[in-house]
C-alpha cells in the first residue's frame, strides 16, 4: 500500500478523519500544517506573515517532495491541490481521497477560526468563491470522492478504510 492523502477545503474534517484512520488501520498519521509548523518552529499565521502565502505554498511542495514515510495517512492543507506539481506527486505516490462538504457546513466550522490566515483575511462571500474555484481541482486530484454531509466522522473513516482494505487485497 502507498500513502493515503486526504484533501479538501478547510474545515472538511481532514485532520479529524486522518487521525481516526491512522488508529483504525494502525498507520502513522501526519498533518501537513503541523509538520510544516514543527519544521519551521512557527505557527501557520506566522509563516504567512513572514514568508507570504507563496512562501508557505513552497513549503507544502517541499514537504510533498521530501516526505519519505511509505505507509501512512497524510491530512493535507486545503490549498495543496492547487499546484499541479502537488497533484502529480500525490497521485503518483498514493491514494487520494477528497472529502466533499457543503460550503454551509464548512462555514459553520471555520468562520471563527483565528489560526487560518485565509479565513482571517476573507469575507464569507470571498471564501465561498474560493471554495467553488477549488472544487474542480480537488476532483481532478482525487482517486475517490467521499461525501461527508450527514455522516459522522466514524462513518466516513470506516468508509475510507474499507476502500483502502479493498484495494490492498486486490
Ligand atoms: C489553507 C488551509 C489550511 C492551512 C493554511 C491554508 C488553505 O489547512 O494549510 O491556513 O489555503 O486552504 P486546513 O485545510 O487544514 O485548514
Amino acid at each position: 500500500m502507498k500513502k493515503v492523502y486526504l484533501i479538501g477545503f478547510m474545515g472538511s474534517g481532514k485532520s479529524a478523519i486522518g487521525k481516526r484512520l491512522g488508529t483504525l488501520l494502525n498507520l502513522p498519521f501526519y498533518d501537513m500544517d503541523t509538520e510544516i509548523s514543527n519544521r519551521t518552529g512557527m505557527t501557520i499565521p506566522q509563516i504567512f506573515e513572514t514568508y507570504g502565502e507563496e512562501g508557505f505554498r513552497d513549503m507544502e511542495t517541499e514537504f510533498l517532495r521530501d516526505f519519505q514515510d511509505e505507509f501512512c495517512i497524510i491530512a493535507t492543507g486545503g490549498g495543496v491541490a492547487m499546484r499541479e506539481e502537488n497533484r502529480k506527486i500525490m497521485r503518483r505516490t498514493g491514494l487520494v481521497f477528497y472529502l466533499n462538504s457543503t460550503f454551509r457546513d464548512i462555514w459553520r466550522r471555520i468562520s471563527t477560526d483565528v489560526n487560518r490566515p485565509i479565513v482571517q483575511r476573507s469575507s464569507r462571500h470571498e471564501l465561498e468563491s474560493l471554495f467553488r474555484k477549488r472544487k474542480p481541482l480537488y476532483l481532478q486530484s482525487a482517486h475517490f470522492k467521499v461525501e461527508t454531509t450527514n455522516r459522522s466522522l466514524n462513518e466516513i473513516t470506516q468508509y475510507i478504510a474499507s476502500q483502502i482494505i479493498r484495494l490492498r487485497n486486490e
